[in-house]
């Protein structure tokens, strides 16, 4: 499928699931992706990864650990977004769906960068939106911290222009590839297309 056709068909799930307004569909289309990409070694390796403790949406506490028997799809981004989360979200799962049975062999993992206010029961109604394989991961600020460090995900609090006396978050839009082990493997934008997202962790998952 061509990727306007794609975009299209996201864009209009996205609709169709209320996520996005359309003022913010035209910022989409017309972004070029803001995305901090991270330093690499000249072997290639990125820096990005380590160790976490964190809670997912069914309210367990997890590490790093919990999911080393499989590849893992990261995305960092808040359930409050009005635009990139959702669509990053889309693109995942397309790509998820794309995978076809190659899917159960990676964890898709959504961390907030927005602890105070993502909470395990609101991740958990906001991944089901998306796909039923994705997890949602929260903390303590000093956790979510720590992983948005050790994955050099930029992420602040700013005034919304939106919607007086609220917060919203500035972050970075970008997904991580990891192996079982914790080592970096790829990362994606937000433009990416998940067709060619799912064609490359195909590539790495039958390595
Ligand atoms: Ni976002």
């Amino acid at each position: 499928m061509e990727d306007s056709k794609i975009r299209k068909r996201l864009i209009i799930g996205a609709l169709a699931a209320g996520l996005i307004s359309a003022s913010a569909i035209s910022a989409l289309l017309f972004r070029s992706g803001s995305a901090h990409v991270p330093q690499t070694r000249s072997s290639g390796e990125a820096l990005v990864g380590g160790p976490f403790t964190l809670t997912n949406h069914l309210g367990e506490t997890v590490t790093d650990e919990t999911y080393s028997d499989k590849y893992k799809l990261f995305y960092f981004g808040f359930t409050y977004c009005p635009d990139v989360c959702p669509l990053s979200l889309q693109i995942m799962a397309v790509a998820l769906e794309e995978l076809g049975p190659l899917n159960t062999q990676i964890h898709p993992l959504f961390v907030t960068v927005d602890p105070e206010r993502d909470t395990p029961e609101s991740l958990a109604a906001y991944v089901a939106q998306f796909h039923p394989n994705l997890i949602g991961l929260t903390g303590t600020v000093d956790q979510i911290k720590a992983v948005t460090s050790a994955y050099r995900v930029y992420a602040r609090k700013t005034q919304d222009p939106a919607s007086a006396g609220e917060y919203t978050m500035d972050h970075s839009s970008i997904f991580y590839l990891m192996a079982p082990d914790g080592s970096y493997v790829s990362h994606f934008t937000h433009v990416t297309d998940p067709e060619a997202m799912a064609r490359e962790i195909t590539q790495v998952l039958k390595k």
